[in-house]
């Protein structure tokens, strides 16, 4: 039985996932939703999950499954309202992503905001080693001035490769160009080296972060790595659901903004 109980602020019942799902999910879409009206540069969220002893990676060396019924939930829940979702593609290759689908219970929320069925999926690479069936038309493939150009737009179709850096993406400017196509939600899956990226550029707005009730120790990543950064947070809610706990931070310090 998945009871959603907000801890912070004040104490309140959010919904019950295992009876009564379809009214707890709107519920929890109320508690996510990103600001309006959206700024126009456009509202990073990250998404992560992270084990009681602080790694992104459980069993297998994926997160997918950490956090059980609630981090699912969330994980739709985060999709339903996003525009784009961002992620590297180490990430779309060791999770075996798809390309995000309409979601039913998002379908009058996303139209009286003037969004597609669906978020965007943009993918992160410097390698270009996109997994083909994620080449649809609809994602986009964001990259460098280095990677396979012609290749790349030969396959993810025309205006889908948004070329942001040389060497590296360039963060700022992947975000910018989305905001400028009408994505603003953005929603960032990570993985760990694209988060810690996006953080030292002081592109992350927010944190969505599970905490799983595990503990694996072995050598996984942290949820973000990469250059140091300085930047605190403070939660704007914290929900219990059993033995799962669901929180948004909002990330105070955005030196670039
Ligand atoms: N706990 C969680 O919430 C969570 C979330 C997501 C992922 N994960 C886990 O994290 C692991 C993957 O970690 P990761 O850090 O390697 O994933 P990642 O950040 O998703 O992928 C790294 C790859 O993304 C591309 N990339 C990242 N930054 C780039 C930049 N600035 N410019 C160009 N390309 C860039 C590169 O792709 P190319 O190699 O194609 O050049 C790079 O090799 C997996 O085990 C996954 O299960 C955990």
């Amino acid at each position: 039985m998945t009871v959603l109980q907000l801890l912070l602020p004040g104490r309140a019942e959010v919904g019950n996932l295992t009876t009564d799902p379809e009214p707890a999910v709107q519920a929890l879409a109320d508690l996510y939703a990103y600001p309006e009206p959206v700024p126009a540069r456009g509202w990073v969220r990250a998404n992560m999950v992270s084990t009681l002893d602080g790694s992104a990676t459980g069993p297998g060396g994926v997160s997918g499954a950490l956090g059980g019924a609630a981090d699912k939930a969330t994980f739709h829940v985060l999709r339903g309202l996003a525009d784009v979702v961002l992620v590297g593609a180490g990430t779309v290759r060791a999770e075996g992503y798809g390309v995000p689908q309409a979601d039913p219970a998002f379908t009058e929320r996303r139209r009286s905001r003037g969004q597609q069925p669906a978020p965007a999926l943009a993918v992160v690479t410097r390698s270009g080693d996109v997994p083909a069936g994620l080449l649809d038309g609809t994602t986009f493939v964001v990259t460098t001035t280095r990677a396979d150009l012609t290749r790349l737009r030969e396959q993810a179709g025309p205006g889908q490769v948004i070329v942001a850096g040389d060497d590296d993406v360039d963060l700022d400017d992947a975000v910018r160009v989305l905001a400028g196509r009408g994505h603003r939600r953005v929603l960032l899956e990570g993985g760990p080296s694209l988060l810690g990226q996006a953080l030292a550029a002081g592109q992350v707005d927010e944190l969505c972060l599970t905490w799983a009730p595990t503990l694996v120790a072995g050598g996984g990543p942290r949820i973000s790595h990469g250059p140091e950064v300085n930047l605190t947070a403070r939660p704007a809610h914290l929900i219990a659901a059993e033995d799962v706990l669901l929180g948004r931070w909002l990330v105070q310090t955005v030196p670039n903004n």
